[in-house]
C-alpha cells in the first residue's frame, strides 16, 4: 500500500485515454492538477484503455499508445510510491461494475451526452453501443474508489455530472452505498481551445496538426504552431470578447507560468501579437523540456513501467473489490 494511502485524506481518482497524442490541453486541464494534488489527497490514477475501443484501434499502434501514455504521465510527475497509477484493463472491476450500472442509467441520459452526439457524428460508420454507454463505465471507475474528488477539465463535466446521478439513484434504492464525487475544475487551463479555431476545444482529433500542441512535441514545432495560432485584428494583448484566440493564449501562459492574465497584459501592454506568441510558445517549451527529457528514459526502460503499473493494479484490484462486493449483495447476487 502507498504511505500516503490513509482513511483521513479526501480520495481523487482520474483517468486519460490512451489516444496517441496527450495534448497541451490533456496537460494544463488535467494532467498537472493530477500532479500536484498528490501530496494532499489519496490519489488514484489510470490509463482508460477500455474507453479507447469505443473507436477503432489498430492493435499494434494500440499497445505501444498505452505504454506510451503510462511513460509519459510518470514524466509528467505521477509518482506510483504516492498514487497508484494503473492500466484500467488489468483492473476487471472496472468492467464489471460498468455492467451493472448500465442497468442503473437511463437510455435518455445517456442520448444526452454531448461527446456521445460529437463523437457519432464524427464516426457515423461505427456507432457503437460502446460509444453509448461509456458514460456508465467511466462512472463505475470513478465509484469504485469512492472517490470524493475528480480532477476533470471542462470538457469531462457532464460526465461527472451523469455519475452523480447514478450514484445518487443506486444509494437511494440500495441504501449508501457510493460516495457521490464531485468534478474538481482547476482554475486556469480548464479548457484549452484549438490554436486554429479558438471556439472549440483542443483537441489531437482534429485533422489540421496546426490546431494542437502535443506534449511530445519537438520545440521547433511547437514554435511554429504557436506562431501560426489564430488571433484577431485588435493586436492588443489583453483578455476581451471576440478575441477567442487571444484569450485561449493568455490562458495557456498563465496555466503554464503561473501569472494572472493582468500581470500577463501588463508585461506585453504596447507589445504585438507576433511577440506575444514566441514568449506563449518560449513557456511552454521550458515548461515541456524536462517532461520529456523524463519521458525518453522511462520509455527505455519496459520493466520498470511493467513494475509501476503492476503493483498499482494490484493495489487497485484490492481497493474495488471491496466495491463491487458490497454493490453485489446489496443487488441481491449469490456469494460465491
Ligand atoms: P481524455 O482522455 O479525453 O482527457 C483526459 C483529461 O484531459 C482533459 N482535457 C482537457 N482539458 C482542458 N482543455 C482541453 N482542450 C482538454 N482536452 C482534454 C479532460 O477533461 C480529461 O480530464 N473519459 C475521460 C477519461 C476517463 C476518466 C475516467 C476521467 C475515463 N474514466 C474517470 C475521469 C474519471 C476522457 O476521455 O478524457
Amino acid at each position: 500500500m502507498p504511505e500516503n494511502v490513509t482513511e483521513k485524506k479526501k480520495v481523487i481518482f482520474s483517468a486519460i485515454q490512451p489516444s496517441g497524442t496527450i495534448t497541451l490541453g490533456n496537460y494544463l486541464g488535467a494532467l498537472q492538477n493530477w500532479v500536484k494534488l498528490q501530496d494532499e489527497y489519496n490519489c488514484i490514477f489510470a490509463v482508460a484503455d477500455l474507453h479507447a475501443i469505443t473507436v477503432r484501434q489498430e492493435p499494434k499502434d494500440f499497445r505501444r499508445n498505452i505504454l506510451e501514455a503510462y511513460a509519459l504521465l510518470l514524466a509528467c510527475g505521477i509518482d506510483t510510491e504516492k498514487s497508484p497509477f494503473f492500466i484500467q484493463s488489468h483492473v476487471h472491476t472496472h468492467a464489471e461494475l460498468a455492467w451493472i450500472l448500465n442497468c442503473y442509467t437511463q437510455f435518455g441520459e445517456l442520448s444526452r451526452m454531448t461527446q456521445f452526439k460529437d463523437k457519432s457524428q464524427k464516426h457515423a460508420d461505427n456507432v457503437n453501443a460502446g460509444l453509448f454507454t461509456y458514460p456508465s463505465l467511466m462512472a463505475a471507475d470513478i465509484l469504485l474508489y469512492q472517490a470524493d474528488l475528480v480532477p476533470v477539465g471542462v470538457d469531462q463535466k457532464q460526465h461527472l455530472e451523469l455519475t452523480r446521478n447514478i450514484a445518487e439513484r443506486f444509494n437511494g434504492i440500495y441504501g449508501n452505498t457510493f460516495k457521490v464525487p464531485d468534478a474538481y475544475i482547476g482554475q486556469v487551463g480548464a479548457k484549452i481551445m484549438s490554436l486554429q479555431e479558438p471556439t472549440k476545444k483542443m483537441s489531437k482529433s482534429d485533422e489540421n496538426v496546426n490546431a494542437w500542441v502535443a506534449v511530445l512535441d519537438k520545440p521547433e514545432t511547437i514554435m511554429k504552431k504557436f506562431k501560426r495560432a489564430v488571433t484577431d485584428s485588435e493586436a492588443k494583448v489583453c483578455v476581451g470578447e471576440g478575441k477567442d484566440g487571444i484569450n485561449n493564449l493568455i490562458g495557456i501562459m498563465s496555466a503554464v507560468t503561473g501569472k494572472t492574465s493582468d500581470e500577463i497584459t501588463a508585461e506585453f501592454d504596447g507589445r504585438g501579437y507576433g511577440d506575444f506568441k514566441v514568449a506563449v510558445a518560449e513557456a511552454v517549451i521550458e515548461k515541456l523540456r524536462p517532461i520529456q527529457e523524463r519521458y525518453s528514459q522511462y520509455i527505455e526502460n519496459k520493466d520498470y513501467l511493467a513494475e509501476q503499473y503492476r503493483k498499482s493494479a494490484e493495489f487497485a484490484l484490492r481497493l474495488s473489490q471491496r466495491t463491487l462486493d458490497k454493490v453485489m449483495k446489496k443487488i441481491g447476487y449469490l456469494a460465491k
